[in-house]
């Protein structure tokens, strides 16, 4: 009975707060709160800290920010994100280096929420507000069904079209290596050099050193590796690195 209370005032001041547009988690703690920060001005300050990596190792994105993240996620405000990055990453690649030309210049891709979007699936499971269930993610990407990323199409295009080898590094697994190239073929993704997929010896490590691990073996192959478009720090961090990285937005899930 108590709880049901509980439930019901933490469900009607929620309610009721985002009604008002100004429901206030500092002054919920009991704080003072002199700039009057709205849910919206916390959720913001939460996402961007996210992407500054200042937040690390999240399970799930905190309850009060998962429709303000929800929101975003599928906003026009994402797509103009990805946009500017992407033509950030253009600039670089157009102005910014001559190519040496043989066959050794490299760029490399992440593959969920960079190639394609796993938003659709998190739009099932409150937009990361719950804890991930690999079975059923797993079960998801099986079905082929990721739209690409907007914008990244191009780009990927942009670079495979200046002679630029590219490499796909994805903390998929394997397993995964069928129902990834149907996916990424069915929406216009091809001509990739390499598609380098979590193996069996890849199964203990974090998908940091996995990364870094497997750009090494490129560095050691002989190729200059340009850049990296990843939507994770843990695409670029480690040695070696890239001339430059490019961070998509992602405030859905966090891969250490
Ligand atoms: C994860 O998802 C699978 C498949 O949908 C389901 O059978 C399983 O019970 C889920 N596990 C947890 C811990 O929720």
């Amino acid at each position: 009975m108590k709880r049901n209370l509980c439930f019901f005032l933490l469900f009607f001041s929620l309610f009721n707060g985002l009604a008002l547009g100004d429901w206030n988690i500092l002054n919920q703690k009991g704080k003072n709160n002199k700039l009057g920060i709205s849910l919206k001005n916390y959720c913001e300050s939460w996402r961007i800290n996210v992407e500054l990596n200042n937040i690390r190792g999240f399970d799930v994105v905190p309850e009060e920010c998962v429709e303000y993240i929800g929101k975003y996620m599928t906003s026009t405000q994402y797509k103009v994100d990805l946009e500017r990055a992407l033509e950030e990453c253009t600039l670089f690649v157009s102005t910014n280096f001559v190519l040496k030309g043989d066959g050794k210049d490299a760029w490399i891709f992440d593959i969920d929420d960079t190639l394609l979007s796993t938003v659709p699936y998190y739009k099932q499971h409150s937009f990361g507000g719950e804890k991930l269930n690999m079975t059923c993610l797993e079960r998801w990407m099986k079905t082929s069904k990721a739209p690409s990323v907007a914008y990244t199409l191009d780009l990927y295009n942009e670079i495979k079209g200046r002679g630029i080898k590219i490499f796909l590094i994805s903390s998929r697994g394997e397993l995964l290596r069928d129902a990834t190239i149907d996916n990424l073929v069915n929406v216009g993704y091809h001509g990739w050099t390499g598609l380098i997929l979590r193996g069996l010896e890849d199964a203990g490590k974090n998908v940091q050193s996995y990364k870094a691990e497997q750009r090494k073996r490129l560095k050691d192959d002989g190729y200059r590796i340009w850049g990296i478009v990843g939507d994770q720090w843990s695409s670029f961090e480690g040695a070696p690195s890239a001339r430059r990285t490019f961070k998509l937005p992602n405030s859905l899930y966090y891969v250490a």
